[in-house]
């Protein structure tokens, strides 16, 4: 018989989809992730810029394994940038698409406000109707939930105050980004950014999930607010860094 890996509260390096397979089946309250973007950002161990369908496909396996390892009710908060102004692609309904076919149920969008345009020049056509661009500003997170709306939980493990709830139920979150890479990393979260996403859909003890971990922002912010935690990434270098970061908070 294979033996499992046990997963749970530590930093597990290696490809997501191998490692997901250690999970157990209905035991993740919230998966909570920033794939790459396959824009050709610079990854210690990762090609970003493979052919559009491949790399459809390829994240459709990880959100099959997602929903695997997703209990009903249990939420799915996709992290994933609007449309751009290099190719024009709308991956965000891409990846909506292809997770509704699969079975998960769509339930909001969280505007991201960055507060920051990063190309503030790529504006196309200057002061002309002949192409001019929208630049993103923003980014989505994608909510859905698997097979049912509402999770169960013991009342007393939600621990989101009247202020918090009442603030992070509109979903336009302003938000800044973390400016300085960290220790080279190209996109981490901040860490504000799932605070409010843990504290709005998860309960203390929950089970939460990043199957492309980076450097460790899910893992710390839960383990930080007393929920369990499921870190994979394939960077050595990234996992480092996450290891570094949860030695901290013991
Ligand atoms: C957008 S970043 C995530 C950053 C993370 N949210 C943070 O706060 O640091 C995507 C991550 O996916 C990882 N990755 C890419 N391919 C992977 C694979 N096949 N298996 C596991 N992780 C992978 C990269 O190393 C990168 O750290």
């Amino acid at each position: 018989m294979e033996v499992k890996l046990d997963l749970m509260n530590k930093i597990n390096c290696g490809d997501t989809l191998d490692l997901m397979k250690n999970i157990e089946s209905n035991s993740v309250h919230l998966a909570i992730t920033s794939p790459p973007y396959n824009v050709g950002k610079d990854y210690d161990s990762h090609n970003d810029l493979m052919e559009y369908d491949e790399y459809l496909n390829w994240l459709t396996k990880v959100w099959i394994e997602t929903k695997r390892v997703l209990i009903d009710g249990g939420r799915f908060a996709l992290n994933v940038g609007p449309t751009g102004i290099r190719d024009f692609r709308p991956l965000h309904h891409d990846l909506s698409n292809r997770l509704r076919e699969i079975g998960m149920i769509f339930r909001a969008e969280i505007l991201w406000y960055k507060q920051t345009m990063l190309k503030r020049t790529a504006w196309g056509s200057w002061k002309s109707p002949s192409n001019p661009h929208i630049i993103p500003s923003w980014e989505y997170v994608l909510i859905f939930s698997n097979n049912s709306m509402k999770l169960e939980g013991d009342k007393t493990k939600s621990d989101i105050t009247r202020d918090e709830f009442l603030n992070f139920s509109d979903g336009h979150w302003n938000i800044l980004p973390v400016t300085k890479n960290r220790k080279g990393h190209p996109a981490p979260f901040p860490e504000e950014l799932i605070y409010r996403l843990i504290k709005y859909y998860s309960y203390e003890d929950n089970t939460i999930l990043d199957m492309f971990g980076g450097t460790g922002t899910v893992a710390s912010v839960a383990a930080k607010n007393n929920r369990n935690f499921i870190h994979i990434d394939i960077s050595k270098e990234y996992c480092e860094i996450a290891s570094n970061r949860i030695k901290k908070i013991d």
